[in-house]
């Protein structure tokens, strides 16, 4: 399949997005950008000190290797870098020519469906309550051996909702033609499998 298939998966944090587009794209073998480590990796540097449009106009694969990008501090830095419409301006580009790939693309964030490409042939909308998505946060933080707690981390997931969802430029929302996936009361191979048969009908 050489012309562009693009599948764009929107959600808030933790509902369970990365999981499905990682196993979505080894499914249909297509390419996949976790979009958050963009923001991530400007977050992070944005901590280090750096101006954050600068650095987001700088960002170089390495950056991406970065092995803190997923503590909860880099993840609320990456949601206030990511208000900042330069920002976004400046990783734009990169992810319009990920999307378009001969080959076909998975691409997870929060504005893939109704800025980046909203001509994705399919677009899922993954969600699921804050106390879910805050439980599952938990596990993930807690095995990777972080110290937290559950009020912790609903706060935090329950801080970066509002600032994705109430921005001015791109914030979260579904698409109008997005397919919303509910994983509140799903496993993750239910919710893989919903995607898929969704994926497969558009694909047909
Ligand atoms: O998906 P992840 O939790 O890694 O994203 C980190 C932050 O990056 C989000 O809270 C959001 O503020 C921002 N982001 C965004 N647009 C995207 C992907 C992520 O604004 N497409």
């Amino acid at each position: 399949m050489m012309s562009p298939f693009t599948i764009a998966i929107d959600g808030p944090a933790a509902a369970g997005k990365g999981t499905i587009s990682k196993a979505v794209a080894a499914h249909f073998d297509l390419a996949h950008l976790d979009t958050g480590l963009l923001y991530r990796a400007v977050g992070a540097r944005m901590l280090m000190g750096e101006e954050p449009i600068s650095a987001a106009q700088t960002l170089v694969a390495a950056d991406l290797e970065n092995p803190d990008l997923r503590t909860a501090e880099v993840a609320q830095s990456a949601s206030k870098v990511a208000v900042i419409p330069e920002v976004r301006a400046a990783l734009l580009d990169f992810q319009r020519a990920f999307a378009r790939r001969a080959g076909g693309a998975v691409l997870d964030g929060r504005d893939i469906g109704t800025v980046i490409c909203p001509q994705a042939e399919v677009k899922l909308f993954v969600t699921a309550s804050p106390e879910v998505r805050a439980q599952r946060r938990l596990a993930e933080l807690t095995e990777r051996g972080f110290e937290t707690d559950f009020d912790t981390v609903l706060a935090d997931v329950k801080a970066r909702d509002d600032r994705d969802m109430n921005r001015a430029d791109a914030p979260l929302r579904p698409a109008d033609d997005a397919v919303v996936l509910d994983t509140s009361e799903l496993g993750i191979e239910e919710a893989v499998a919903i995607a898929v048969k969704t994926i497969s009908a558009a694909r047909d």
